[in-house]
């Protein structure tokens, strides 16, 4: 028996799609990527942009077309709007929620999906505390051997006005350190070479749970010290944090330890303070700003990212230059702008989206300008100088060159450098210079 996951959107997404995999695989399914070979298809789904609803929807008509020619059984999880899993429901013969995977087996057993998997039922033995976070206990089916996700935390309770995903995941649960920790620890003694802490605010951890877990820098230090006890080499991310509660303990673990790696992901998503307030952001620019210092001050090799939304409801010109001053002023070597779209459910979905599409495009067109020179002035610095590089894969466009990134997540493509060296960190010479990425060689 087949089965194809099909998974859209973001990291958590994936990272929770490798749990899914894992469960399916124990009753004895053999996953394939090709939706027309499997007798049972599931979709990951995303609600972020329309774009990615929109592909659940023409996905499951088409599965439901293939029903009349052979038998199949669908199902979808997620990011799910609560109106899209009403529709769901009668379109899919399964809708589950992650906190559910543990009953995969069973719920799929009553779609009349037969598998061996009685016998070996992988959870018979899984220590059921809190039905809300064992299914991190599933042992995921990791997709890559050097490059690993590891979920600290699900949901979110901070509500920006623009955003769906407290109405699709939920609220906000940390999981338990001892769990995350152990999860670091088998990846590292495997040789895993970066590691992604996941959550939707990753600096929220173990607020929900006050008194009784720790914080996220005490988190970061744990990994830390484990980095320093295992000797050996890896870097490990988080994504994403939001600034409200990026304290300046945060930046002072990620600066004591050589395994956590200097790269910082910030979002802004606007640059104006009227704007972060109609978002519900709760915080000011100025607090921004004294984060980027701070990070500039601590961690002055770290690069910085973020996300910035254009054309918000109510978004005036003089807003949006707001936005591209704090853009010139921060620096940012990658920036994820994204064109506002209103989400069924979000707050902000009930006010006007009153930006042309014309002028959201040519917003989003400023600041990547704003952004490519920004980038460019980093790269041009690193011409000549020699950085480490994880060697992610062979260039697609490239048989004879590698691609990889550096500690700070800068895309350097490696010429002239053997297939064998994917996987491993390599020092290399960078050479030149584009607007988004790095050339180099083997030094
Ligand atoms: N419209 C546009 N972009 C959005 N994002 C989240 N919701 C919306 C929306 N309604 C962006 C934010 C967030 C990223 C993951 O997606 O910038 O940080
Ligand atoms: Fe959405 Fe805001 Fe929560 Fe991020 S912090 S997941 S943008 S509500």
């Amino acid at each position: 028996m087949k089965c194809c996951v099909v998974t859209l959107g973001c990291q958590m997404n994936q990272s929770d799609s490798e749990r899914i995999r894992s469960v399916i695989e124990g009753m004895g399914f053999e996953m394939v990527d090709t939706e027309e070979e499997a007798s049972l298809i599931g979709v990951v789904a995303c609600s972020v942009r329309q774009k990615a609803i929109d592909k659940v929807y023409s996905k499951i008509r088409k599965w439901n077309q293939w029903k009349n020619e052979k038998p199949l059984v669908t199902f979808v999880s997620g990011c799910i709007l609560p109106a899209d899993e009403e529709k769901f429901l009668k379109q899919f013969d399964l809708v589950f929620r992650m906190n559910e995977l543990p009953d995969l087996p069973d719920m799929l057993h009553q779609c009349g999906v037969a598998s061996e998997f009685s016998a070996k039922h992988p959870f018979n033995d899984l220590h059921r505390e809190d039905e809300r976070t064992d299914f991190w206990q599933i042992d995921p089916t990791y997709s890559s051997d050097f490059d690993a996700f590891v979920p600290i935390q699900n949901g979110c309770d901070k509500f920006c006005s623009y955003c769906a995903v407290p109405y699709t995941r939920g609220r906000e649960v940390s999981r338990a350190s001892e769990d995350i920790l152990a999860e670091v620890r088998r990846l590292v003694e495997r040789g895993v070479k970066a590691i992604t802490l996941l959550g939707q605010n990753v600096n929220s951890y173990g607020l929900d749970k006050k008194g009784q877990e720790i914080s996220f820098a005490q988190l970061l230090r744990k990994v830390g010290e484990l980095g320093q006890a295992s000797g050996k080499e890896f870097w490990v991310y988080f994504t994403s944090p939001h600034p409200r509660d990026m304290t300046r303990d945060v930046i002072e673990a990620i600066a004591d330890y050589d395994c956590l790696a200097k790269q910082i992901h910030l979002p802004l998503q606007s640059g104006d303070e009227k704007l972060l307030r109609r978002m519900n952001r709760n915080h000011s620019i100025e607090d921004y700003l004294k984060i980027v210092d701070d990070i500039r001050e601590l961690l002055p090799t770290a690069t910085l990212f973020t996300d910035i939304i254009v054309g918000f409801s109510g978004e005036t010109d003089e807003q949006f230059e707001n936005s591209a001053k704090v853009m010139e002023r921060v620096g940012y070597n990658m920036a994820y702008v994204a064109k506002y779209s209103p989400r069924v459910g979000a707050r902000s979905a009930r006010w006007e989206d009153d930006i042309s599409p014309q002028l959201k495009s040519e917003r989003l067109a400023r600041l990547s300008e704003i952004l490519k020179r920004t980038s460019k002035a980093h790269n041009d610095a690193m011409v000549g100088k020699t950085y480490r590089v994880l060697i992610e894969r062979v260039d697609p466009r490239m048989a004879s060159a590698l691609s990889g990134r550096t500690e700070g997540k800068l895309p350097v493509r490696v010429v002239d450098a053997p297939a064998e060296l994917v996987g491993t960190f390599q020092e290399v010479e960078i050479t030149s210079a584009s607007e988004l990425s790095l050339t180099g060689r083997l030094a």
